[in-house]
């Protein structure tokens, strides 16, 4: 089943990024999440979503911003696939082991196209741009 699912995520990726795009669900980000967009749109793929406070409640701070060398600032640390695919931050975990493979793409790449770099919904982000609506 395993085999056969990877098979299928394989090909998608083979098509190209864009039948992803195509595939995934609805957008999704809610209140604290971190919107990585250094690189996604630019490559044809949805920004990432870190769902900041699933992974907190999970595991203690030292080992995302000690440990695997995470900055304290939202899109601040220049990931990339490569590095992720290597075991590098995301990758560390995300191995098929401590959590999910790198082969589910949606379930990283699963924000609105064109959503910046931010703190999704932090009052911050609000009082420097007005945001419209969320869900259409
Ligand atoms: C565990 C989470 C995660 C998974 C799974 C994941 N990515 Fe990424 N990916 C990231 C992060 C984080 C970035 C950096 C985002 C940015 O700055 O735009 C990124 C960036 C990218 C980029 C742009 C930078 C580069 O390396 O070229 C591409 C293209 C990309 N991912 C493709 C994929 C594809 C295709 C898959 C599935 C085979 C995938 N990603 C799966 C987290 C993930
Ligand atoms: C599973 C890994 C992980 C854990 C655990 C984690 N963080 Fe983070 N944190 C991240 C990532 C990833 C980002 C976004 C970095 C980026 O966009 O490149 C981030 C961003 C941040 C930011 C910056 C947000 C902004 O406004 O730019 C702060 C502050 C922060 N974390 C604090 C914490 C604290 C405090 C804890 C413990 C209670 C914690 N983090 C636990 C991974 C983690
Ligand atoms: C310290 C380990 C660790 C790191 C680092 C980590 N994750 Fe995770 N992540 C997990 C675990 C464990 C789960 C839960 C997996 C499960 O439910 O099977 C998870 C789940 C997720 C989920 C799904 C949340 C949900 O609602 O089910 C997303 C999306 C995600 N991670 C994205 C990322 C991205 C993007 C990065 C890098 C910026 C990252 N993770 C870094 C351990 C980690």
């Amino acid at each position: 089943m395993v085999t056969c699912r990877r098979m299928i995520l394989l090909s998608m990726l083979a098509l190209g990024w864009s039948f992803a795009l195509v595939a995934s669900g609805p957008a999704k980000a809610e209140y604290g999440d971190v919107v990585i967009n250094n690189y996604s749109d630019a490559a044809g793929m949805r920004p990432v979503v870190f769902p900041h406070w699933f992974h907190r409640v999970r595991f203690a701070c030292k080992v995302c911003h000690a440990d695997l060398g995470f900055q304290f600032k939202a899109g601040g640390n220049n990931l990339d696939m490569l590095q992720i695919i290597d075991g590098k931050f995301c990758g560390a975990c995300h191995n098929g082991e401590i959590a999910w493979g790198v082969e589910n793409c949606n379930l990283c790449h699963s924000g609105k196209p064109g959503t910046p770099t931010q703190v999704h919904e932090s009052t911050m982000q609000k009082l420097a741009t007005p945001q419209p609506a969320r869900k259409k």
